[in-house]
C-alpha cells in the first residue's frame, strides 16, 4: 500500500539506514581486487571462521571452535532454514514467539513441520515464560524458536529467564534455534546473554548471528550459525546443495567488520537510543497510544487497542489520513493483534515529523 503513495514517512522498513562503515566497504573492493571472486569451503573462510570463534568467546561467552561448530551463511536467512530443515522432521511441533518474525512459521511449513504459537504478553514486557510454554509443549515438541533482542516488540530476555527456559527444554528434550541478529543492539541499562553461554547448552542450541544489522550490511547476506559439531556438520551438508558457500568478498568484508573498529557499531548504537528516546517520549503524548521502552533492535511496538480498530485497520487508516507507513501488529502473529511495529532505522527528523502527523491525527480519534 504504501508504494506510490507521495510525501509518507516510512516506519516500516526493518533494515537499518547507515552506510555499511568504510572500512568494511574498502576491504570488499579490496576482496575484489585480489582475487577473492571462487568458491570458499561450504563453512565459510577459515579466517573468518576463526574471527568469528574469538568475538563468540569475547562478546557472547560461547566456546565454539573455528572447525566443525561454525557455519558461515547468506545471512541469519539462510542460517535459519538450514537449522530447521536439518532438526525437523514431518509433523514435528516447533514453538515460535507470538508475536515473532514473520518468517519462522513460514520456514518450520516448508520443513513440513507444525509451527505452534507461544505467547509473549505485553504484561510480561514481551518476555518468554516458562508457564506459557508448558501450556503448549507436547511429546512431538522438536524445537524452539527465540529470538531476543526482538522483532517487532524490541523486547530482551533477562539472565533468568533463559535459565528457567534452559531447564524446561533439558528437562523436554528439546532444541532451541536462538536468533540473535539484533545482539548488538541493546541500549544502556539492558545486556544480551545468548542461552547457549549457559553451562551445557551449546548442544542443545543453534545460535544465529548476523551481520547485517550490527554493521548495516543487510545486502551483503552474510551471517553464522553456531552449535555442536553434529548439528553443524549436517547444517554443512546442506550448505553444500543448496548455496555451496556464501559470497567470498561478503566474507572477506565480515573479517574486516569483526577485526576492525568497533566504534561504527557504537556510534549506530548510540544514535538508535537517541531515536528510541524520541520516539518513546513522543508516542507518551499520544493518548490513543502506550507504548513499553524496547530494550534493543529498533522496533517501539505500541499499544493501539484504545483506538477500538484492528491493527490493520489502524494500519490502513494511519498510511492514508496520516500519511505514515508503519506496519500492523497481527503480521507477526494472533497475539501481536492491537499493535502496531514502528521501526526507528530512520532519521530523528522522520521520526519527529511521523510523531507529529500520528499525534495529529490521533487527537482526532475519539478513544473506545
Ligand atoms: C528477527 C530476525 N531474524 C532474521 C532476520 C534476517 O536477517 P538477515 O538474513 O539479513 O541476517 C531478520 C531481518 O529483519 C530479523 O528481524
Amino acid at each position: 500500500m504504501a508504494r506510490g503513495v507521495q510525501d509518507l514517512v516510512h516506519l516500516e522498513l526493518g533494515e537499518p539506514d547507515f552506510r555499511m562503515p568504510e572500512h568494511v566497504t574498502e576491504a570488499a573492493i579490496q576482496a575484489l581486487r585480489d582475487g577473492f571472486t571462487k568458491y570458499t569451503p561450504n563453512a565459510g573462510l577459515e579466517e573468518l571462521r576463526e574471527a568469528i570463534s574469538e568475538k563468540l568467546k569475547r562478546e557472547n561467552q560461547i566456546d565454539a571452535g573455528p572447525n566443525g561448530e561454525i557455519l558461515v551463511t547468506a545471512g541469519s536467512m539462510e542460517a535459519l532454514s538450514l537449522s530447521v530443515l536439518s532438526t525437523v522432521n514431518e509433523n514435528d511441533e516447533v514453538l515460535i514467539p507470538d508475536p515473532g518474525y514473520v518468517s519462522y512459521a513460514a520456514q518450520v511449513l516448508l520443513a513440513s513441520g507444525v509451527p505452534v504459537p507461544v505467547p509473549l504478553r505485553e504484561e510480561n514486557d514481551f518476555r518468554l515464560k516458562v508457564g506459557d510454554l508448558e501450556k503448549v509443549v507436547t511429546k512431538k515438541t522438536r524445537l524452539l524458536i527465540m529470538n531476543y533482542p526482538s522483532n517487532p516488540t524490541g523486547a530482551v530476555a533477562l539472565l533468568e529467564d533463559l535459565k528457567e527456559i534452559a531447564d524446561f527444554v533439558t528437562g523436554h528434550d528439546i532444541l532451541i534455534l536462538s536468533d540473535e541478529p539484533y545482539e548488538r543492539l541493546v541500549f544502556p541499562g539492558s545486556r544480551h546473554h545468548s542461552i547457549a553461554s549457559l553451562p551445557g547448552m551449546l548442544e542443545r542450541t543453534i545460535t544465529v548471528f548476523s551481520f547485517s544489522k550490527s554493521y548495516a550490511m543487510t545486502g551483503m547476506r552474510i551471517g553464522y550459525a553456531v552449535s555442536a559439531r553434529e548439528l553443524i556438520r549436517q547444517m554443512t551438508k546442506m550448505q553444500e546443495h543448496y548455496v555451496a558457500c556464501v559470497n567470498t568478498v561478503a566474507q572477506k568484508a565480515a573479517v574486516a567488520a569483526l577485526r576492525g573498529p568497533q566504534t561504527c557499531v557504537e556510534d549506530m548504537l548510540k544514535e538508535y537510543t537517541r531515536r528510541r528516546d524520541v520516539v518513546v517520549e513522543g508516542l507518551s503524548k499520544i493518548k490513543m497510544m502506550t507504548c513499553r521502552k524496547p530494550a534493543g533492535a529498533f522496533y517501539a511496538f505500541p499499544n493501539t487497542s484504545k483506538s477500538g480498530q484492528d491493527s490493520r485497520t489502524f494500519v490502513t487508516n494511519l498510511l492514508k489520513e496520516a500519511k505514515v507507513a508503519t506496519v500492523p501488529g497481527v503480521a507477526f502473529g494472533k497475539l501481536g493483534e492491537g499493535h502496531i511495529r514502528l521501526s526507528f532505522a530512520t532519521s530523528i527528523e522522520n521520526i519527529r515529523e511521523a510523531l507529529r502527523r500520528m499525534s495529529e491525527y490521533c487527537a482526532k480519534m475519539s478513544p473506545r
